[in-house]
């Protein structure tokens, strides 16, 4: 399973994929590539994207904007590849944790966020807009030994 990195030439590549989802807008997305912490990657078969990663570096974190998986793909390890292939190429020895926000009501993200050693910070609450009402963010984070990293 090959992860490449997106560049802002073949986001076109993408707006399909966004096209029926409910997270960040493809167009919020594309505007965040144009900055140069964000980092992108794709997993595609059979020529198709069938798995995104958006990544916002800092100085001391990694943070997960969003990934995503097409629906006849998912529970097959992709999100789980991407994240585990990209991550440890973008830390250093400041930049140790990785970090990100998930509905509390998103149980395979937050399952599959468990499952990669990442545990609840935080709660934010009413963060999001939900069908319900407001509903709480989870602030997820994953540090890694420095020692066991490998520089960018
Ligand atoms: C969350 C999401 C990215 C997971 O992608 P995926 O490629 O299916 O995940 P993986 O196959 O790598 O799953 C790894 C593990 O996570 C857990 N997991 C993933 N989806 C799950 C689900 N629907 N229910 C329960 N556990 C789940 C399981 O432990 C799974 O391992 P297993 O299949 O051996 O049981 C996918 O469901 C998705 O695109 N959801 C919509 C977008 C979204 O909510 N993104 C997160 C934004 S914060």
């Amino acid at each position: 399973m090959q992860v490449i990195e997106i560049g802002v030439d073949d986001l076109s590549e993408l707006a399909s994929f966004y096209d029926h989802t409910d997270g960040p807008s493809f167009e919020a997305l594309s505007q965040l590539l144009q900055k140069p912490h964000t980092r992108a990657f794709r997993v595609n078969i059979h020529g198709e994207v069938v798995g995104v990663l958006w990544l916002l570096l800092s100085d001391d974190a990694v943070e997960i904007i969003d990934v995503r998986v097409a629906d006849a793909y998912r529970r097959q390890g992709i999100a789980s590849h991407l994240i585990d292939t990209v991550t440890p190429n973008l830390l250093t020895q400041e930049r140790t944790d990785i970090f990100l926000d998930v509905r509390e009501t998103n149980s395979a993200a937050i399952a599959l966020y468990e499952r990669l050693g990442f545990s609840l910070e935080s709660r934010r609450r009413g963060y999001y807009r939900g069908a319900q009402g407001r509903e709480d963010a989870l602030v997820m984070r994953k540090s890694l030994n420095p020692s066991a990293t490998s520089p960018s």
